[in-house]
This record gives C-alpha cells, structure tokens and sequence, in this order.
C-alpha cells in the first residue's frame, strides 16, 4: 500500500500535536499535594500581611477631636459652635446623637463630611461626638 506524502505528514502532525500537548493525568492533584502541607496560598498571605485598618488601633474621640475637630471648633471657624461652649452646644445636643451623627458623616454647613477625618471609622466619630458633647454638658 501506498501513502501519499500529505496523509504522512497529516499523520505526523496529529501525532506530535497530542503527544506535545497533553499533559500527564494527575498532574494538577500533584501539586495541590505537594503545597498542601504550607496550607492554602491565600491564606497564608492573608495572615501575613493584614490591611492597615486591621492593625491600626481606633483613635479615641479626645485624638480624633484634637487632630481633626478643634481646627475648626476650637476657634469658631465657619460658624463652627465652640468646644465647651454649652449655650452654643444645647440646642445641637437636643437633636439627638442619630442626627448630630448624620450631619457629622454628611457634613452639615460649612462643615465638610466626617469633619475632614476621611479615614475616621463612624465609631471614632461617634467619640468625638461624645467628646465635644460631654465638654459642653
Ligand atoms: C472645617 C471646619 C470644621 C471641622 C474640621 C469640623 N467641624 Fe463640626 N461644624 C462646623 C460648622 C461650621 C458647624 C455648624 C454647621 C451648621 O450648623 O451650619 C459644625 C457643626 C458640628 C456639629 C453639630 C451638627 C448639628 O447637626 O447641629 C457636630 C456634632 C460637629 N460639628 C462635629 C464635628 C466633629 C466630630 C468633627 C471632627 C471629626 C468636626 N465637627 C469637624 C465646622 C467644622
């Protein structure tokens, strides 16, 4: 029998395009084998690089009003009502702490939101809240 040259090379290609590209079974489960005394990758990465805000312990209200807060309050910039001054702080007071938190997160006048503690979570701006309400009492 005769093979014409086309089909031998037809042959040829088949051949060495499936032995090349096929990959030996069990490959995969191997390696999941071999790393899985490390534990699993992600994890491992996790654990060893926690994000800032993990590590970073939450200012205390009297921090966050004396780093952020008192630029403003502590002089009257814009209106601002004064820190202590409890004539100015009464009728704020009687808001409520729901609504003093919401202009405090949204800004309110010519106070920009979260009072320029955009790193501030809403706990640490709750006990600056606290702070300024309890010095003004
Ligand atoms: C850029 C100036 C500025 C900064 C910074 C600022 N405030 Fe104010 N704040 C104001 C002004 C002005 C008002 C009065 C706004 C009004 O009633 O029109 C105000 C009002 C408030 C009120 C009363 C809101 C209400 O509903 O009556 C609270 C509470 C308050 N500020 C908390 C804070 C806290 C907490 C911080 C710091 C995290 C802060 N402020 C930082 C300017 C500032």
């Amino acid at each position: 029998m005769r093979l014409s040259f086309s089909t031998v090379i037809l042959t040829a290609l088949v051949f060495f395009g499936l032995t090349a590209s096929a990959v030996p079974p069990g490959t995969d489960d191997e390696i999941s084998a071999r790393l899985a005394p490390h534990g699993n990758l992600s994890r491992v990465v996790a654990t060893a690089m926690p994000s800032e805000a993990l590590v970073k312990a939450p200012l205390s209200g009297e921090e966050v009003y004396g780093q952020y807060c008192s630029v403003c309050h502590a002089n009257g910039v814009g209106g601002a009502p004064l820190f202590a001054d409890t004539d100015a702080w009464a009728p704020r007071a009687a808001k409520g702490m729901e609504v003093l938190m919401a202009s405090t997160l949204n800004g309110i006048g010519a106070m920009p939101a979260k009072g320029t503690c955009m790193s501030c979570s809403d706990d640490e701006l709750a006990g600056a809240v606290t702070y300024i309400l309890d010095a003004a009492r």
